[in-house]
């Protein structure tokens, strides 16, 4: 695991931004794995934005996207099929047929799990996969005891996790309690991660990720198993890193 330091939130977009691209224009046909939230909002701007300016095509990618709330479509403004259409998809020549996100309104909601799954495994497995990292170390909405071994499953949200996300919602009750995620074994299958960490309400949670142990407590912790995991964070995120492990870690 590598840790790129960023001055700031948009020189950490940038760079992310940079790292998809050339994957992208290295490999026209990647699969990529897509997050929501707010620390990726700026990436996908610069993706759209060099989308705009160098016409980087985007026509023979397909993507996954980690997570799904249960219980809201594509056009509720909250879900992540919404957020995807909004901040990415809409902008770029993806085909939407090629944008794959857990169908959170699906009769059979383990069966979809299943489907999900298979269907990132018959795309032939994810080149690159990007994350954000919860407060809790949550990767996808894989919180804090999930097994390392979990493929795409249904979880409950943790309370923390659904009030963080409640900023989005117009109160805390209206945040689902479940969702559809990629397991953390779906996640390390990826050939390569990058994680993105912004700010100090990170800043906690990246020093026990480089600090500690590998431990289910923090799911994000398993990623330093992975052999290809570039974490991209800004100052903000790293100031509570020790000294040693910035030597370690920080490029
Ligand atoms: C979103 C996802 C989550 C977020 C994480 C950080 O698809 O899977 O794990 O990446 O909660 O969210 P932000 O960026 O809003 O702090």
């Amino acid at each position: 695991m590598k840790v790129i330091e960023a001055n700031d939130y948009y020189a950490m977009s940038q760079k992310a931004a940079e790292m998809i691209i050339d994957q992208v224009r290295k490999k026209p046909d990647s699969v990529l794995g897509l997050a929501t939230g707010e620390t990726i909002l700026e990436t996908y701007a610069a993706i759209v934005n060099d989308y705009q300016q160098n016409q980087t095509s985007y026509r023979h990618i397909r993507t996954f996207n980690l997570d799904e709330y249960i219980g809201l479509g594509a056009d509720h403004p909250n879900s992540y099929h919404y957020y995807m259409n909004e901040h990415l998809f809409r902008f770029i020549d993806i085909p939407m047929s090629q944008t794959y996100i857990p169908n959170g309104l699906a009769d059979d909601i383990p069966e979809e799990c299943i489907r999900y799954e298979k269907l990132i495994g018959q795309c032939g497995g994810i080149d690159l996969q990007i994350l954000g990292i919860g407060r809790n170390g949550h990767i996808g909405f894989n919180e804090p005891g999930t097994s390392f071994d979990s493929t795409t499953h249904v979880v409950e949200l943790a309370h923390s996790t659904r009030i963080a996300n409640s900023r989005f919602f117009s109160s805390l009750e209206e945040v689902p309690t479940h969702a559809i995620t990629m397991g953390i074994a779906t996640i390390m299958k990826s050939r390569q991660i990058i994680l993105l960490a912004s700010g100090k309400r990170k800043a906690h949670i990246m020093s026990q990720l480089l600090e500690g142990e590998v431990t289910p407590n923090i799911p994000a912790s398993i990623l330093k198993t992975h052999p290809n995991v570039t974490i991209i964070a800004d100052k903000e995120a790293l100031s509570l890193i020790g000294k040693e492990q910035r030597k370690v870690y920080v490029q």
